[in-house]
């Protein structure tokens, strides 16, 4: 984990966006954060942020200055360089020139090295940056001389000292802001600090986490009982063989058909499990109490509580039901990295970017009823990672590579309130869509793709008659975790089939649309 110490700067939730981008964990703290707290976090790396605030001017913030000497690597930017280049001796002036905006980079070599006292050591922090690559600068102040200790490894033709690094105290700073996308490398600077400089590891090893992470579960769980809410998506699917792996039938994977599942999706999560992994599962068949809740209902959020608040509640029934309730000792969720970032709203000082963009579905609710413990063996993974246990634990390549499926399912995707009659209308249409992508092998070349119901009527002819039916709009993208998403561009020729097949099979939809908005300002979902 990299912790990112905030000085105020606008762009401090760009810099967890880069490292994010790169597949490493992060977290935003306050300035005023100890020394002491930062060693129980035990981060590999520690970036500081830019800030509004001069070095120069009073009361300007501040950290810690234990933290330089914690021997974890820092990377300073802007602010953060010219506070620590204070501390250590160095001297920061107002710029006689401020520079925002583009600028190009000078990497230095030998030469440039302070009084050429050692060799140049590899410069990894801008491993891959040449001279005259563009940076984006957003500074008034400059570092007018570097502390004692420390060498330049790049200028820029306004500022002397652009990069710095003091190589034994593994101490980094840089003037300009790789977090922006201006900055054209930013991306291989986080890149080379975490993983050349930090000696993150870029990706998890498969093998370590399932042996781990089972080990993990056996010592927790001992011989007591785990019920699991599987959906037959990639996450709980995992999150089931994994624990399956390590405590076998003291599982209890609980599949709930709430009526809004894709077409045959609640048989063909039957078969694999039971077929192929030979794994039981207790199905509660109960979309008719699903749709009586929902019924009437039009608001996206209230849908949501009502389709967790439902689970829970049949959950909750089954769990109590299994004959070995008494032994229940622990819930288990494929919750992911992402589903924390994105769910957590955090106050105070330490505030960070994230807040919460819409209730996610899970069983929260559960645990302060029946005294459960929360187990949750992939919340550090993002899904490509999970993919790869996945993998590494036997799951078939089609429930592994099938596109994510929110928990309320096709509620989000019914706008207006939801009738048995529309969800059978959207499960048809959404049938299509999928079998044409496989029909023309490009469902593997979306990230997701479905089908969405409006509540719009439009006028279509067919044959002589005149008709006024439903639109759908159809939505695929490309994304790696679902935090960021563009539109997908699908073949024309594999939309027209659609459409076509659409119109004609499936009574109701006389119109087919297709989603070009990307994700922000956009959500995939359409709620
Ligand atoms: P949005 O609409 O927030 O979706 O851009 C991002 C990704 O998350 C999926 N999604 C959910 N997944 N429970 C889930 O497990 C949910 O409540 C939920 N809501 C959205 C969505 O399909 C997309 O892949």
């Amino acid at each position: 984990m990299i912790l990112i110490i905030d000085f105020g700067s606008q762009f401090t939730h760009l810099i967890a966006k880069a490292i994010e981008k790169i597949h490493v964990r992060s977290e935003i703290i306050s300035h005023r954060i100890k020394a002491d707290e930062i060693k129980k976090k035990s981060p590999a790396g520690i970036i500081l942020s830019g800030s509004p605030s001069s070095t120069l001017a009073e009361n300007s913030p501040t950290c810690d200055r234990a933290i330089f000497d914690l021997n974890i690597p820092i990377l300073g930017i802007c602010y953060g360089m010219q506070y620590f280049a204070k501390i250590f001796g160095g001297k920061v002036k107002h710029a006689s020139k401020k520079e925002f905006g583009y600028s190009e980079i000078k990497i230095a070599n030998n030469k440039h090295s302070q009084k050429g006292k050692s060799q140049f050591a590899e410069n990894l922090l801008l491993d891959g940056i040449n001279s005259g690559e563009p940076v984006w600068m957003s500074h008034g102040d400059i570092v007018s001389k570097i502390p004692p200790d420390f060498e330049c490894i790049a200028s820029s033709e306004n500022a002397p000292f652009v990069a710095i690094r003091n190589l034994q105290k593994k101490i980094y700073g840089v003037q300009f802001h790789p977090e922006v996308t201006h900055t054209d490398k930013g991306i291989t600077i986080f890149e080379n600090f975490a993983y050349k400089i930090c000696g993150i590891e870029p990706k998890i090893k498969p093998d370590t986490f399932v042996q781990t992470a089972i080990d993990k579960i056996k010592k927790t769980v001992a011989d007591k009982k785990v019920i699991l809410g599987l959906s037959g998506g990639v996450d709980s699917s995992v999150a089931a063989v994994l624990i399956y792996k390590a405590i076998g039938n003291n599982l209890i994977p609980i599949l709930v058909d709430n009526g809004l599942m894709r077409k045959n999706e609640i048989n063909e999560i039957v078969h694999t499990f039971e077929n192929y992994l030979k794994i039981k599962l207790h199905v509660v068949y109960a979309a008719e109490r699903f749709y009586k809740k929902l019924a009437g209902v039009v608001d996206p959020e209230k849908k949501r509580k009502i389709i967790g608040n439902l689970f829970v509640e049949i959950f909750e029934e089954e769990a109590l039901r299994n004959k070995f309730a008494d032994d229940v000792k622990f819930l288990a969720q494929g919750t992911l990295y992402p589903d924390i970032i994105e769910s957590s709203s955090k106050t105070g000082s330490q505030k960070g970017p994230s807040v919460t963009i819409k209730s996610h579905h899970n069983v929260g609710g559960l645990p302060e009823k029946m005294n459960l413990k929360i187990i949750e063996p992939l919340k550090a993974l993002y899904k490509h990672e999970v993919r790869k246990i996945g993998e590494k634990l036997g799951i078939p390549y089609n429930v592994l590579y099938r596109h994510p499926f929110p928990g309320p399912g096709l509620a989000v995707r019914i706008i207006g309130d939801i009738t048995p009659k529309k969800v059978k209308l959207l499960q048809e249409v959404d049938a299509i869509f999928i079998e044409e992508l496989r029909n023309h092998n490009f469902y593997h070349k979306t990230w997701q793709a479905f089908a969405v119901l409006l509540p719009i009527q439009s006028v279509g002819v067919m044959g002589d008659e005149r008709t006024y039916e439903n639109v759908c709009a159809l939505r695929a993208v490309n994304s790696l975790d679902g935090m960021t998403a563009d539109w997908t561009r699908i073949p024309y020729e594999i939309l027209r089939s659609t459409s076509n097949r659409i119109i004609n099979e499936v009574t109701g939809i006389n119109r087919v649309v297709y989603d070009i908005s990307s994700k922000p300002p956009s959500t995939i979902e359409w709620e």
